[in-house]
């Protein structure tokens, strides 16, 4: 069966602060979705939330970038907005950056990864969402669940992923891309990959077969808006086991709590914790910046789960260890590394203090 897996997300509301979406706004994602399933739009649907990131997971067969399921998911927001208006949520509609609808949420705030595929016999899915950091934040991982062989043992030893995969590379600045294979260009791919701020991955495809393995969102909220209206807070689907890495291969990469940009006014550097759902409500210097997966069972469309995967304590460790980072980094309090270098800065105070000081700076 030739199916669609779109995940939409938008922060409409956070409930209190940034920290979470509140249980009505998910309550009406919910009923928006039911109707649509009924009404024969979507096979079926999950929503859920990452911090105060509603997350709409939806499975159809009308392909990616379609209207319906756009504007699907825009009314749905826009509803939200709403009622997040009347509870007085914070940032209420904070990533809607469009007051109308034209036929695609891309570039007017949302973030979209979309993917179409022949449903296989036994098809397992790992939706990973993030809270509080930005859209490069999945191509550490994303390297290594398809490039290291060091993570996902299949690369060396499993017929069907030897053949390597490529990666679609987007700069999210000069809006270009380029797809590159591994395993022999990487070191030329890590140029690019290394540098999460600029460029982002947009897609991974088994070389074996052509079929698309991973999907991410990768738009810059601040790009659209010309200003920080919050962050990016990207969503990645992947696909898992046969010719795809295998489930704890995909996860594997979360067990290091990397540095990403992200957390305090989308302005500092922090760890990624992988977390439960219940765990998924950043709250400290509001974060540190979170990832949660939820994994599926695809059954001719329908969505059977969620298993909420990072609710294991076998990733004890990488919390741990983000906390201690999370201590260290903060005790830099406003000095860079801990603040993003300036140019990447979210928020900026500078132009105002230059103009203060103007008259005071001398030649030197
Ligand atoms: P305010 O200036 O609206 O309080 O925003 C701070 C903040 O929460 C960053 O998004
Ligand atoms: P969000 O992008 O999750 O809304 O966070 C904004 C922020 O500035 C938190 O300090
Ligand atoms: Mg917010
Ligand atoms: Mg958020």
């Amino acid at each position: 069966m030739r199916l669609t897996l779109s995940v939409i997300k938008a922060d409409i509301g956070g409930y209190v602060g940034h920290s979470s979406s509140h249980p009505d706004i998910v309550e009406l994602g919910r009923k928006s979705m039911e109707k649509a399933k009924k009404d024969g739009l979507l096979i079926d649907f999950h929503v859920t939330w990452c911090g105060d990131d509603l997350q709409l997971i939806m499975t159809h067969t009308l392909g990616e970038d379609n209207e319906k399921i756009h504007k699907l998911a825009w009314e749905t927001f826009e509803a939200g907005t709403e009622l997040a208006r009347k509870l007085k949520l914070y940032g209420a509609g904070q990533d809607l950056l469009s007051d109308a609808f034209s036929g695609n949420v891309k570039g007017m705030g949302p973030g979209v990864a979309e993917m179409t595929f022949d449903e296989r016999p036994s098809e397992p899915v790992i939706v990973f969402m993030a809270d509080k950091t930005s859209a490069g934040s999945w191509n550490l991982p994303l390297y290594k669940i398809f490039a290291d062989p060091f993570n996902t043992a299949g690369l060396v030893i499993a017929e069907n992923l030897h053949a390597g995969f490529s990666f679609e590379i987007h700069d999210v600045k000069e809006h270009k891309q380029i797809t590159m294979n591994a395993p022999e260009e990487i070191y030329s791919m890590l140029v690019f990959m290394g540098a999460p701020s600029r460029y982002a991955v947009k897609a991974v495809y088994s070389r074996g077969t052509g079929e698309i393995a991973a999907a991410s969102s990768t738009q810059r909220l601040s790009l659209i808006a010309g200003r920080y209206v919050g962050k990016d807070d990207p969503v990645c689907v992947v696909r898992s086991q046969g010719n795809f890495p295998a489930v704890g291969e995909v996860l594997e990469p979360f067990a290091f709590p990397q540095i990403v940009e992200g957390w305090m006014r989308g302005s500092h550097h922090g760890p990624f914790m992988p977390v439960s759902l219940a765990q998924a409500n950043p709250t400290r210097f509001d974060g540190p910046p979170r990832v949660i997966a939820m994994g599926f069972q695809l059954a001719n469309g329908r969505l059977i789960g969620p298993r909420d995967m990072f609710d294991d304590p076998s990733y004890d460790k990488a919390r741990e260890q983000a906390n201690e980072i999370a201590d260290y980094l903060r005790r830099h309090g406003p000095f860079e590394p801990h603040r993003l270098p300036l140019e990447e800065m979210e928020y900026t105070t500078m132009s105002l203090v230059m103009k203060k000081l103007a008259g005071r700076f001398k030649e030197l």
